[in-house]
C-alpha cells in the first residue's frame, strides 16, 4: 500500500497579469479570460530556478510529513523545464535539500502529465520495497517558451508542487493510478529544438524554433478533455466505487474550459472540480501537485473523501489516481 505523508506548493509571488500580457503582445484581458479563464500567472524571479522552486515546494511537504530530509529514500521529479540538460533536476535537488546519497530521478518530457505518472512510479516502487519517496511536478516554463508568441505565452505560468508518499498510513491512500500513452501525436504539441533531432544551434536562434512552442490548441483540447475524464471514469472503476462516490476532482490546470467539459463529461457538480487555473495558469507538471496542496490547506477536502487526480499533456501522455483521505 502507498500512502501521501505531506503535500506542499510553492509560487514564485511575481504575479503577471493578462492585461500585463496585453501591454507585451497583440493580446487582451477579455481573450484570455474567454479562451481559458485565466486571468493572472505566477512568473519565477531572475534568482529562482527549477530547483530552487522544487526545494521550496519539498520543504512544505516535508514539514507538512513531519519529516527532515534525511528520512526521504528517493526523489522523483517530473518536469519538462530542467534545471540543465545534464545532470537532471533532482540530482541538484539531493543536494540542495541535505538528503542522503540516495537514488534519485527525472522524468521528463511527459508534459503535464508527469507528475500522476511519477505518483504511480512511486507507488509501484514502495508497494516492492517500503521506502519514503518525494514525489515533485515543477515547471518554469516562463524562461523556455518565446514570450513573443501570443497562442502559447499567455497560458502558462511558473511553479511547484509535491507530496512525500510511504508505505504507512497517512493522510491519504493512493488507492490505484492508470497512465496511459499515445505517441502519434507527439508532433501537434512540442518544443522541438535542443534535443538531438534539432539541437540547439545558429539556425535554431535565427529560425527561432529555439523556443517556439509547436501546438494545435483544438486538437489538445479535445483529447485533454477525452483522455482525462475517461482515465478517471476507469480508475474510480478500478477500485470499486463509481463517480457519485467522488468527492473532489482535481483535474490538469490547463484551461477553465478543459476543466468544466471534464466536469460535465463526468457528470459532476462544479463544486466537485478544483479550479485555480484563472490564478496560476498553465503550470504543467506542477498543477496536479499544487491543487492538491491548496485543496487539503484549505480544507475543501475532508477526511473520508474519495478524490482523483488527472492530467492529461505532450505525447500524449495522460493518468489518473484515486486517492482515499
Ligand atoms: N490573444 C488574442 N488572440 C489570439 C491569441 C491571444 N493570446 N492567441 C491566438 N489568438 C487568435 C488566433 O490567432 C486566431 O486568430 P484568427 O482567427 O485570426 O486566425 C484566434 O485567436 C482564434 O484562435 P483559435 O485557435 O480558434 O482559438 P481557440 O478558441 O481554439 O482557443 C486555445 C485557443 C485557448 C489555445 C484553445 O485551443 C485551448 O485552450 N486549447 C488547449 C491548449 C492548451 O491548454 N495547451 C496547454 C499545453 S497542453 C496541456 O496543458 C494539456
Amino acid at each position: 500500500m502507498a500512502y501521501i505523508l505531506g503535500f506542499g506548493g510553492y509560487a514564485p509571488d511575481n504575479v503577471m497579469t493578462n492585461n500585463d500580457w496585453a501591454a507585451l503582445v497583440d493580446t487582451s484581458d477579455e481573450w484570455i479570460t474567454q479562451r481559458t479563464g485565466i486571468k493572472r500567472r505566477r512568473i519565477a524571479h531572475e534568482d529562482e530556478t527549477t530547483m530552487t522552486m522544487s526545494v521550496a515546494a519539498a520543504e512544505t511537504a516535508l514539514e507538512d510529513a513531519g519529516l527532515a530530509p534525511e528520512d526521504i529514500d528517493e526523489i522523483i521529479l517530473a518536469t519538462d523545464t530542467p534545471e540543465l540538460m545534464t545532470p537532471d533536476t533532482a540530482a541538484l535537488v539531493q543536494h540542495q535539500l541535505g538528503c542522503r546519497n540516495i537514488p534519485t530521478y527525472d522524468l521528463g518530457g511527459s508534459g503535464c502529465a508527469g507528475f500522476v505518472q511519477a505518483v504511480d512510479v512511486a507507488k509501484t516502487r514502495i508497494t516492492v520495497t517500503p521506502k519514503k519517496i518525494l514525489v515533485i511536478g515543477v515547471e518554469l516554463i516562463s524562461r523556455m517558451i518565446s514570450a513573443t508568441d501570443r497562442a502559447t505565452s499567455v497560458l502558462f505560468g511558473d511553479g511547484a508542487g509535491a507530496v512525500v508518499m510511504g508505505p504507512e498510513s497517512g493522510r491519504a491512500e493512493v488507492l490505484d493510478v492508470i497512465s496511459g500513452t499515445d505517441g502519434s501525436h507527439a508532433e501537434i504539441l512540442t518544443l522541438a529544438a535542443g534535443g538531438t533531432r534539432n539541437p540547439f544551434n545558429e539556425s535554431s536562434l535565427v529560425s527561432g524554433d529555439y523556443n517556439r512552442l509547436v501546438m494545435d490548441g483544438r486538437k489538445v483540447f479535445t483529447e485533454a478533455v477525452r483522455r482525462m475524464s475517461e482515465a478517471s471514469t476507469e480508475v474510480v472503476k478500478r477500485v470499486g466505487r463509481s463517480i457519485s462516490d467522488v468527492a473532489l476532482v482535481i483535474p490538469h490546470q490547463a484551461n477553465k474550459r478543459i476543466i468544466d467539459a471534464v466536469g460535465k463529461k463526468l457528470g459532476l457538480s462544479e463544486d466537485r472540480v478544483f479550479v485555480n487555473v484563472h490564478e496560476y495558469g498553465n503550470t504543467g507538471s506542477a498543477t496536479v501537485p499544487f491543487a492538491m496542496w491548496e485543496a487539503t490547506r484549505d480544507q475543501r477536502i475532508k477526511d473520508g473523501d474519495l478524490v482523483v487526480l488527472t492530467a492529461f499533456g505532450a505525447g500524449f501522455h495522460w493518468a489518473a489516481a484515486a486517492v482515499q483521505f
